[in-house]
């Protein structure tokens, strides 16, 4: 039986992926809750590799066949648009996109579109997206990380990020302007692996679920 290669994503969703995984019987004692250095794992006793990788390089490797699944955040997911099949919502790293500004500035001034305003994301085209919508003309500006720190500095006026405790917003003075969408983490398959190796990602699918229900 072939080898099945399953794309994870590191930093803050990594432990509580490893945990279900482990509990759906889909990885082996190699991998462990704490993130190391290793990027490829391998348990051969239910012949699984892990790649460990950048979240927004996920679907990346499940797009283009070097990894069969993948684990990643919707809000990865909803910039990128990969073409892969979502298979399944596994619910947890909840978080909302919203716009933030400076809790001293007056939102309807920052809105009004009486001059165009700089925006940091790491979301580019959800962020033009939301604005067009809204009919307010906006520079966006592409940060890789570490967001809310452009309005401080002068870099933009406003920020479009993901929030999930709220701490980040808190400490860096920023305010909720709006809630755009939620998020929550995704298991993305390869669409030709989808079909090839269904007998073993059917059962892991139906596996995961019922860990959800609980
Ligand atoms: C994310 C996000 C916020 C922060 C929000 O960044 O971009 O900065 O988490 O979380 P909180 O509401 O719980 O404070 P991440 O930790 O992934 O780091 P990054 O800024 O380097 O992308």
């Amino acid at each position: 039986m072939d080898f099945l290669t399953v794309a994870l994503p590191k930093g803050r969703p990594y432990s509580e992926t490893v945990a279900l995984l482990r509990a759906a019987g889909l990885s082996g004692p190699e991998l462990t809750e704490d993130e190391g250095r290793s990027l490829l794992i391998t348990c051969p006793a239910q012949q699984v590799r892990f790649i460990i990788a950048r979240d927004s390089d996920v679907p990346t490797y499940v797009e283009h066949g070097a990894a069969d699944l993948g684990v990643v955040g919707k809000n990865v997911l909803m910039e990128s648009e990969p073409k892969v099949y979502e298979l399944l919502d596994l619910g947890y790293s909840r978080c909302r996109f919203v716009l933030a500004a400076p809790s001293a500035l007056d939102p309807k001034q920052l809105l009004d579109g009486s001059s165009a305003r700089r925006v940091a994301t790491k979301y580019p085209k959800m962020t033009e997206a939301y604005f067009q919508s809204r009919g307010v003309q906006v520079e966006t500006i592409f940060l890789h990380g570490s967001i809310e720190v452009a309005p401080k500095v002068g870099l933009a006026d406003m920020v479009v990020d993901i929030t999930e405790t709220g701490r980040t917003l808190k400490e860096n003075n920023l305010a909720i302007l709006d809630e755009l969408w939620t998020s929550s983490m995704r298991l993305i398959a390869n669409r030709a692996a989808y079909r090839l190796k269904a007998d073993r990602i059917g059962p892991l699918v139906q596996k995961l679920r019922e860990l959800i229900a609980g």
